[in-house]
C-alpha cells in the first residue's frame, strides 16, 4: 500500500512523513517542488530508508502527477503543497493563486482522473485528503465563539483567500464529481523543521543570535498554537476514520497573544542559554509596523473532532514549546542551512537592514 503526500519537504509536510514512517510500513511517495520553504535536511532521518520516495515536482504540473499516481497506485493522496506564509502573500500575492488555487485545481483533475479509473474495491477506498487552515474563517472579535465548521469563510489576506478557494475547490470536485475527499482546518502549528519566517522560529533564532524580537503592532493578536505532531496525528485520524465531503477543524484549545508567546520564550531560553551579559532575551523585544489587514484573533472549536472520531491534543503548550525550544537550541546547523542567501533577501525585505 502506498500514500502519495505533496509538499512534504515543508514544515508539517517533513513531520508528518516522519512520524507516518514511525508507525507504518506503508511506502510515502512525497512530492515537492521545493521551493525556499521546501528542505531536504527535513528528511534527513529518513535516508536510505526504501519506504519513503522522493520526487521533485509541481502539483500543477499534470504529467508527472499523473505519471506518479498511475506508476505507484497510491490509496490516498495527501495535500500539504502550498504557499505558507501571510508576509509574502502580501508583498507578492501571485505565487498564491498560482500554487495554491491553480495549482490544487491541477492536482485535483489528475487525481480525478486516477481515481476514476481505479476498479473496486481500491476506488471505494481511496481518498483525497485536503490540508488547509483556520485562517479561511476570517478574524473574531474578543468575545466571538471559536471558529466551526459551519462559519462562513471570510479570507482577509492573499494567502487565507487562496487558500480559501483551494477549500472551494475540494468541496465541489467531491459535489459534482463525487471525488472522496476530506478537508482539514488547522490553527497555528510550532515544532522542528518550522522554518524561522514564521513567529516561533523566528524569536528562538533571532533572541540566540543577539537580534530584535520583531512584535507587530501592540502584540495582542491571538492565536490558537498547536504542537506539529498532534495536527500530524489528528490528520491520520481522519484519512482513517472521517466521513467523505466533511471538513474537520484541528486547534490545540491554547489561545495566547503574540507578545505572552515571545515572553515564553525568552524565560525558557533564559534558563536554558542565558545570555552572557545575564540580561533576560525579552530586553530583545521591538514593536515593529504592523502586518497590513492582520487579523485579530483565531481560534478554533475542535469539538467535531473530538465527538465524531476522539481526537484530542497530546501535548500541552507548556511541553510543546520546551521541546520546541530545545529543539532549536539542538539543531544550529539546521537552523544555519536555511538562514543562507535567499532568508536573508527576505529579512531585509520584511523587517529591514537592520536585522
Ligand atoms: P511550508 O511552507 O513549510 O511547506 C510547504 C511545502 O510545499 C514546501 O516543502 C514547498 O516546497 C512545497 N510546495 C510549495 N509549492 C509547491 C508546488 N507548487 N508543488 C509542490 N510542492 C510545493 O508550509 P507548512 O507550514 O508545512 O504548511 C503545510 C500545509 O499546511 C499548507 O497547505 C498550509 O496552508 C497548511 N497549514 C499550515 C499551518 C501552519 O501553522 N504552518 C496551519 C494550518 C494549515
Ligand atoms: O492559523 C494558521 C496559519 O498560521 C497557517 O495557515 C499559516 O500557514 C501559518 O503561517 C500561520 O499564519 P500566521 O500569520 O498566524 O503565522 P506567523 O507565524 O506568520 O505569525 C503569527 C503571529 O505573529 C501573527 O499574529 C503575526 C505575528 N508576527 C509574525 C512575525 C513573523 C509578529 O508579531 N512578528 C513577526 O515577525
Amino acid at each position: 500500500m502506498t500514500i502519495l503526500v505533496t509538499g512534504a519537504a515543508g514544515f508539517i509536510g517533513s513531520n508528518f512523513v516522519i512520524d507516518w514512517l514511525a508507525q507504518s510500513n506503508e511506502t510515502v511517495v512525497n512530492l515537492d517542488k521545493l521551493t525556499y520553504a521546501g528542505n531536504l535536511h527535513n528528511l534527513a532521518a529518513l535516508e536510505g530508508n526504501p519506504a519513503h520516495v522522493f520526487v521533485q515536482a509541481d502539483i500543477g504540473d499534470s504529467a508527472t502527477v499523473s505519471q506518479l499516481l498511475s506508476t505507484h497506485q497510491p490509496r490516498a493522496v495527501l495535500n500539504f503543497a502550498a504557499e505558507s506564509h501571510v508576509d509574502r502573500s502580501i508583498h507578492g500575492p501571485e505565487d498564491f493563486i498560482q500554487t495554491n488555487v491553480l495549482g490544487t485545481f491541477r492536482l485535483l483533475e489528475s487525481v480525478r482522473a486516477y481515481w476514476q479509473a481505479l476498479a473496486e474495491p481500491e476506488k471505494g477506498a481511496f481518498r483525497f485528503l485536503h490540508v488547509s487552515t483556520d485562517e479561511v474563517y476570517g478574524s473574531l472579535g474578543p468575545n466571538d465563539a471559536p471558529f466551526a465548521e459551519t462559519n462562513a469563510f471570510e479570507p482577509n489576506s492573499p494567502y487565507s483567500a487562496s487558500k480559501a478557494a483551494s477549500d472551494h475547490l475540494v468541496r465541489a470536485w467531491h459535489h459534482t464529481y463525487g471525488l472522496p475527499v476530506l478537508t482539514t482546518n488547522c490553527s497555528n502549528n510550532y515544532g522542528p523543521f518550522h522554518f524561522p519566517e514564521k513567529l516561533i522560529p523566528l524569536v528562538i533564532t533571532n533572541a540566540l543570535a543577539g537580534k530584535p524580537l520583531p512584535i507587530y503592532g501592540d502584540g495582542m493578536q491571538i492565536r490558537d498554537w498547536l504542537y506539529v505532531s498532534d495536527h500530524c496525528s489528528a490528520i491520520r485520524t481522519v484519512l482513517a476514520q472521517g466521513q467523505l465531503g466533511e471538513t474537520y477543524n484541528i486547534g490545540g484549545w491554547n489561545e495566547q497573544p503574540n507578545i505572552e508567546i515571545v515572553r515564553t520564550i525568552c524565560t525558557l531560553l533564559d534558563t536554558l542559554r542565558p545570555r552572557a551579559d545575564g540580561r533576560s532575551y525579552a530586553s530583545q523585544i521591538s514593536y515593529v509596523t504592523d502586518r497590513p489587514g492582520h487579523d485579530r484573533r483565531y481560534a478554533i472549536d475542535a469539538q467535531k473532532i473530538e465527538r465524531a472520531l476522539g481526537w484530542r491534543p497530546a501535548e500541552t503548550f507548556e511541553s510543546g514549546i520546551r521541546k520546541t525550544v530545545q529543539w532549536y537550541l539542538d539543531n544550529q546547523d539546521w537552523v544555519a542551512q536555511v538562514q543562507s542567501g535567499a532568508y536573508r533577501e527576505w529579512v531585509t525585505q520584511q523587517y529591514g537592514q537592520a536585522s
